[in-house]
């Protein structure tokens, strides 16, 4: 599948493919919707010190190298999905660690690093990356957040089915939760149906809505 290297409003870059006619983050920045959605919805909104983090699927890195930012005290176990690669020639270009004034060593590692096994990336950050797509991930973990940033619905329809949710819900702990952009009524109702508690969050720049599904304890 053939990327496209775009900048996006924000001046972050992202991948544009033209296959999909998709972009793989919003058009209006790219960093600023990955520290919204993901940041403070996600990692900044569990309460846990110790937290286990799955993606789906991790694409050009840019949630990794954020949440690794700003997990701050919070020890983090951060799994990745990616059937799909994107290849050296373009990650190496990326500017999200230019932007954020981090060391590029540490983000082409996170590219550069073994599939199938886990590595200290840095002091209380563990990361694990898995060339599997979700339909065959098998874990015995379970995790704290699921970064669920797959393609569209429009794009994608086979990973916005029951089936993937409640294989969703079943990896995730109680009071986990899975947080996406997306905020389409038949997706939350698809999750609805399933047994999350949906809620309907402020959206990033240029978007409405973005939606937190929670596994509650009982
Ligand atoms: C919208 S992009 C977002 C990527 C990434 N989170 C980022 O910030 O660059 C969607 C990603 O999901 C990956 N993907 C596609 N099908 C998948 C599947 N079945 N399981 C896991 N990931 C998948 C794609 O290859 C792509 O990298």
């Amino acid at each position: 599948m053939k990327k496209e290297l775009i900048i996006t409003k924000d001046g972050s870059h992202s991948l544009f493919v033209p296959e999909l006619n998709e972009n793989y983050h919003s058009v209006h920045g790219a960093i600023e919707e990955a520290l919204h959605v993901f940041i403070k919805n996600g990692i900044h909104s569990h309460p846990k010190q110790n937290i286990n983090i799955l993606e789906i699927g991790f694409g050009t890195g840019l949630n990794t190298l954020l949440t690794l930012e700003n997990k701050k005290e919070v020890t983090v176990n951060y799994t990745a999905l990616e059937p799909y690669p994107v290849s050296e020639k373009i990650y190496s270009k990326l500017n999200f660690f230019t932007m954020r004034n981090l060391d590029g060593e540490t983000f082409l590692k996170l590219h550069t690093s073994d599939w199938e096994k886990e590595i200290e990336i840095s002091g209380g950050f563990t990361f694990f990356k898995s060339e599997k797509r979700l339909q065959n991930f098998t874990t015995k973990k379970k995790f704290d957040i699921i970064y669920f940033d797959a393609f569209s619905p429009e794009t994608q329809a086979e990973m916005w089915t029951e089936e993937v949710f409640k294989k969703c819900f079943n990896l995730l702990n109680k009071d986990g939760f899975l947080v996406t952009y997306c905020a389409k009524g038949v997706v939350k109702r698809t999750l609805k149906s399933i047994g999350y508690e949906v809620e309907t969050l402020d959206g990033p720049t240029g978007k409405r809505e973005m939606t937190r599904a929670n596994k509650k304890g009982s």
